[in-house]
């Protein structure tokens, strides 16, 4: 359905830091008082704009990473972050591909957005000959989950925490 939207699958370029840094800013500090209220209740994790701006400029340079944006009319309406991890962990061996972020505009969800996330990051992954993708997702993001498993991704761990 995202086909009749035209919506644009890309590489960001200089000019669409603020509209990334917007989406990203906006959805990051309303899923954190959603999906993790007890850690948010102990420390104040939320993000200015100007961090945001000055960190996805960073991600956007970083040779480690591969930024992939949906654009419609100019608009960013998605952003997908990969990080290529290069050592192996007690569970996977690197390198491999990690999908850091996947944010899609709350107008333009379930569209099939998310899912050619899910494709690209995999087309992606596997140019580089890598063997594995992983994530991680709060355990309440239950849109998000339903997304991952539908790509076949299978939970591995549970992590847990203790306010000391
Ligand atoms: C998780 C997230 C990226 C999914 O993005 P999305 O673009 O809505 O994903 P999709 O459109 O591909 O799929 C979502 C739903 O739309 C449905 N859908 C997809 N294409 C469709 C179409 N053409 N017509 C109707 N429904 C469609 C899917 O079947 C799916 O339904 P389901 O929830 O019942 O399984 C989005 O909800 C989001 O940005 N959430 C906030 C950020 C976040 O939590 N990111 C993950 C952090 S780990």
């Amino acid at each position: 359905m995202d086909s009749k939207l035209q919506v644009e699958y890309r590489k960001p370029n200089s000019q669409d830091i603020k509209g990334i840094a917007f989406l990203h800013y906006t959805i990051i500090n309303s899923s954190l008082v959603k999906h993790v209220p007890s850690i948010c209740k102990f420390s104040d994790l939320t993000l200015s704009i100007d961090d945001v701006e000055k960190n996805i400029e960073d991600m956007v340079k970083d040779q480690n990473r591969d930024i992939i944006v949906a654009s419609l009319e100019d608009k960013i309406v998605g952003f997908l972050s990969l990080w290529t991890e290069s050592y192996s962990d007690d569970l996977i061996a690197a390198p491999f591909t990690t999908i850091e972020y996947i944010e899609v505009h709350p107008d333009y969800r379930s569209l099939g957005i998310g899912q050619s996330f899910m494709q690209e990051a995999e087309r992606i992954a596997r140019l580089k000959n890598h063997q594995y993708l992983e994530l991680l997702v709060w355990e309440t993001n239950k849109n998000a989950i339903k997304l991952y498993e539908r790509n076949n991704f299978t939970p591995i761990v549970i992590r847990m925490i203790k306010k000391l």
